[in-house]
């Protein structure tokens, strides 16, 4: 760990140039059956995308679309780095998604519902069907006044009328922001009210882990929200689980709360033109979280959106119209939006939805569903993957499946979870992408071309065609690769899928992304604006990457994004706490998981009613997912002189490491009391290097 050279401070300058060290590993090979069917298997793709034919490369991905009037412009610069794609073009993504596969593919598949209780049917939805269901909502949702522009707030589960309502928004150029079904009624409730959605829409209910959830509640909980914080919601849409019944125990408010299957009666048969968009009108919003306590309500614009997720789900995903694609993230998150909705449906793929827990009722579940439906693409996150392993790790072997592909995002994959991926899982037949991107960038970033590159178990790859990376140190120096030092990891050019701001606040839109390598704010040249995608990353002599985690104090808790002070200001929201500080600890399945220390207010008693609480007040302004693992409560925060909670201390205790020098804090007696609080008398620290996210934790301020 790099050393402190201030003796006035733990931190170091230089922080993001420490040694990262691994053990290569050895690569794998794509068959050569997958290589012959696969829809990108030329390498000299990347000629087509080299910096000097930036960005007109890009107009492959923009014909992969079809346009109501062609773009003029492939890039407009003019207000950098506000990047707008394919502007003076017309488009429209519910269009691009469905209508133009009606002469082809009427009655194939678009989805393949498979609800959690085993013994219900699974509901197919053709084409044709996804084209009618679509339009009749949207009429509904136009019949209420919605319009182009407008932002409706959706708080859904994995049903499939989540993507149709999507899709209808689409279709009227009504933005979207799907927040995660899991966050709980208070997360909702402040983005209806930052993103000023005057419509929440829902449903009464979904299976989760063998129980019917009541998530009506969650509504009125996220109205209420709302409503303290200055935004009033019209009404709230419910989609009922199933049809003609009312699945919620949570009774309906008259005049603000619709049974949408009641009221799209009186549309049914209705039919919706496609609105006509500019290239660069927005698509949705997705929150996501951040360095500071409010996450960032990222836009998404439909034509450059829309071509970067079609034109990656056609070569890295590699789905033809004929393949059975599964992929068991959520759509609540952006790998959900572009890779189960908008991706796959612009390529007229078959697409799985499955409602529940992988494991659920057991870990042979996934495979049951994969021999049944013939999914031969499968895409899921490293967290599903350590927990299938260790459930069932012979369950795979049971089963008859064949997978041709298989992807992993969301999370560093270490290589022995990649190798059970491998060998048990994908049966040693089947391709793996590790790709790495984030909610900002709408699609993959680092990532091997299936069919040409090889695997390399625990890096994503180099990168897609057209994205250009480089390695920053603190100081803007590049780090090269084979140097064995990890830095920022940033991309040199925008490409289609960049997000287009963050909502309704522009500045930080700026700072957060390109305040640190931008030298010329003015400059309107794209080259001046490396994106910083906020992860640390080292680059092997070979050209790919291991991405090493989060360097912006949040916390991927199985994969999805936790902000530290999010967690910090629910803890805070417990009247007897004076102080909480968040702390991320490797976790055996979850990748990383959030523990907590609190300190209370001036003659408070410890106990576990505190704690508890704090627990639960997590549980209610954010979700179950930021369940703190343990809660600690100190008799003092380790704190600098300037009084600066020092988070990497506690990170170490938590993550049972050395504490290093700590001998210029305020208060260093403190650390061994709460060292003996969490590990017990006997030191358990080891001397081994923190990983980079825990290490550099706890230094943006
Ligand atoms: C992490 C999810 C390692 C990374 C698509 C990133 C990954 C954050 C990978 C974004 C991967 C995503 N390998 N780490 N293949 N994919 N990450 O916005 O830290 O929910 O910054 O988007 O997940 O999370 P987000």
């Amino acid at each position: 760990m790099a050393r402190a050279t201030n003796p006035n401070e733990l931190t170091d300058v230089s922080e993001a140039q420490i040694a990262v060290h691994w053990r290569e590993e050895e690569y794998e090979q794509p068959s050569e059956k997958f290589k012959a069917q696969a829809n990108m298997r030329d390498p000299r793709v990347f000629d087509r995308f080299t910096t000097d034919k930036f960005p007109d490369c890009f107009k492959e991905y923009a014909a992969m679309l079809t346009w109501f009037e062609p773009y003029k412009t492939v890039l407009d610069t003019s207000d950098a780095p506000f990047w707008k794609w394919f502007v003076g073009g017309k488009i429209n993504a519910s269009y691009n998604c469905v209508d133009r596969h009606l002469d082809k593919y009427r009655s194939k598949a678009a989805f393949i519902f498979v609800p959690e209780p085993e013994s219900e049917p699974d509901v197919v939805i053709t084409y044709q069907e996804l084209y009618d269901r679509v339009n009749e909502m949207a009429a509904l949702l136009k019949g209420l006044g919605l319009k182009t522009g407008d932002r409706v707030t959706l708080h859904m589960p994995m049903i499939p009328e989540l993507p149709i309502t999507m899709l209808a928004c689409a279709r009227l150029g009504v933005i979207h922001s799907q927040v995660f079904g899991g966050f709980s009624g208070q997360a909702c409730g402040s983005r209806i009210h930052d993103s000023r959605s005057r419509v929440l829409i829902t449903t009464d209910g979904y299976w989760r882990n063998g129980t019917l959830v009541d998530h009506k509640a969650n509504a009125d909980i996220a109205v209420r929200t709302a409503k303290e914080l200055g935004q009033d919601v019209d009404n709230v849409l419910i989609w009922q689980r199933y049809p003609g019944k009312y699945s919620a125990k949570t009774p309906l408010v008259a005049g603000r709360d619709v049974i949408i299957n009641d009221l799209l009666k009186q549309y049914k048969g209705k039919k919706v033109e496609p609105v006509a968009l500019p290239g660069e009108a927005p698509l949705f919003l997705m929150y996501s979280s951040g360095t500071t306590g409010k996450p960032k309500g990222v836009q998404h614009g439909v034509g450059g959106y829309l071509a970067y997720v079609t034109a990656t789900s056609k070569w890295i995903l590699d789905i033809h119209p004929d393949d059975v694609y599964w992929c068991m993230a959520d759509i609540g998150w952006i790998t959900g939006h572009s890779y189960i909705v908008y991706g796959p449906l612009a390529n007229a793929a078959t697409s799985v939805m499955y409602e529940g827990v992988p494991t659920f009722p057991d870990a042979g579940r996934p495979w049951r569903i994969a021999e049944r439906l013939g999914v031969n693409i499968f895409h899921t996150a490293p967290t599903a993957i350590r927990m299938l392993r260790k459930l069932g790790p012979e369950e795979p072997r049971k089963y008859k499946y064949h997978f041709k592909s298989m992807t992993t995002v969301g999370e560093p994959i270490e290589p022995e979870a990649w190798r059970w991926y491998f060998d048990e899982v994908g049966k040693r037949e089947a391709a793996i992408t590790d790709t790495w991107w984030m909610t900002e960038t709408g699609g993959f970033l680092g990532t091997t071309v299936p069919a040409i590159h090889p695997m390399k178990p625990g890096s994503c790859g180099p990168a897609a065609p057209g994205i250009h990376i480089v390695i920053y140190d603190e100081t803007g120096k590049e780090v090269g690769k084979g140097s064995g030092r990890a830095g920022n990891i940033c991309i040199r050019n925008p490409w289609p899928g960049i997000m287009q701001t963050i909502w309704g606040d522009r500045d930080r839109y700026v700072k957060t992304y390109f305040g640190k390598y931008n030298k010329n704010p003015r400059s309107k040249d794209w080259r001046d604006w490396p994106f910083m995608c906020g992860d640390g990353a080292v680059q092997a002599a070979d050209g790919y990457y291991r991405i090493l985690g989060r360097v912006d104090d949040v916390i991927n808790v199985a994969g999805h994004r936790l902000g530290t002070k999010e967690i910090e200001s629910a803890c805070l929201t417990v009247p007897e706490i004076a102080e909480a500080a968040v702390v991320p600890v490797q976790d055996e399945l979850k990748g990383r998981v959030p523990e907590v220390y609190i300190a209370l207010k001036p003659g408070v008693k410890a106990s576990q009613d505190v704690i508890d609480r704090v627990i639960k007040a997590n549980e209610e302004v954010i979700g179950k997912i930021a369940r703190p693992k343990h809660v600690y409560i100190v008799p003092d925060m380790p704190k600098t002189r300037s009084g600066k909670i020092m988070r990497r201390v506690l990170a170490s205790i938590s993550n049972r490491r050395d504490v290093g020098d700590v001998t210029t804090l305020a208060n260093p007696d403190v650390v061994e009391q709460i060292r003996t609080m969490v590990q017990g008398k006997d030191p358990v620290a080891t001397k081994g290097e923190l990983p980079e996210d825990i290490a550099k934790f706890g230094q943006v301020e």
